[in-house]
């Protein structure tokens, strides 16, 4: 099995599970990849897999531009959009939707889940991930201010919060999801991938995807106190 990704072992972990799942269906596999940034995280996969075909939804017009760019040539599309409503806006089903390293920074996450679930097709499965950890220390702590104070007035660019275990819980309770299975990831290992050398860190992923997926099964109950050890909370749902 191929890297996918590499300086987060969520993302890999995630990416991993995606490509067992395109192999074993065989055939086309859709997937939204909701706030996908400049899509990098899909960029390697969807030339080892052209039977995948994906859209990316971005509200960055930036981005949006540079993710298109990233991906010309592929089988893939970029909509320049809030992660709101999407259903309503691309009118059709994936089997797979995901969400990296976004619902932290979304203003208005019950809006944003219910658009992943109405985009879902009814066996298709929702993983996302969010950092937990990234907002406790120093500067962070300023922007973090800022970003919740102008998101009132409808500016959500800047926003960026703690996503509570129990908010989240409750959410996905109201939208019916189900939970198929949830981990941590990244711990602080995570700062040492900048340290290694080029020609190691494929390597250094592997080995270190195998740690953290040991340290899931150590029967640690995980609580938001926990987010200072482990930096990502990672989720795979399905429709109740
Ligand atoms: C840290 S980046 C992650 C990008 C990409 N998913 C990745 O893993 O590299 C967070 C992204 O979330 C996007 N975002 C913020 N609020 C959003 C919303 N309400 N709906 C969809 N995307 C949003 C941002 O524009 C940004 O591209």
């Amino acid at each position: 099995m191929s890297v996918l990704s590499t300086g987060n072992t969520a993302k890999l972990y995630c990416l991993n599970w995606i490509e067992r799942y395109v192999v074993e269906k065989g055939s086309e596999v859709k997937i939204l990849d909701l706030g996908c940034g400049t899509a990098l995280n899909f960029v390697n996969f969807l030339r080892l897999y052209p039977q995948i075909s994906y859209v990316g939804v971005e509200p960055s017009r930036d981005s949006c531009l540079k993710a298109q760019q990233n991906l010309s040539g592929l089988n893939a599309r970029v909509v320049n959009s809030p992660g709101y409503h999407v259903h309503e806006k691309l009118r059709e089903k994936f089997d797979i939707v995901v969400s990296f390293s976004v619902l932290e920074h979304v203003y208005r996450r019950l809006d944003y889940l219910s658009s992943a679930n109405a985009c879902l097709k009814e066996d298709g499965y929702f993983l996302i991930n969010y950092d937990a950890g990234h907002f406790i220390h120093g500067k962070e702590k300023l922007i973090t201010a800022i970003g919740q104070a102008i998101a009132r007035f409808g500016i959500e660019r800047y926003y960026q919060s703690f996503v509570k275990e129990e908010d989240l819980l409750r959410m996905l309770e109201r939208i019916r999801f189900k939970i198929i299975e949830k981990k941590f990831f990244n711990t602080s290992l995570k700062g040492t991938y900048k340290v290694i050398p080029e020609s190691k860190r494929a390597d250094y992923m592997k080995k270190w995807l195998r740690f953290e997926l040991w340290l899931n099964e150590l029967g640690i109950e995980y609580d938001d106190s926990k987010a200072r050890f482990f930096g990502t909370r990672n989720f795979i749902l399905a429709h109740k």
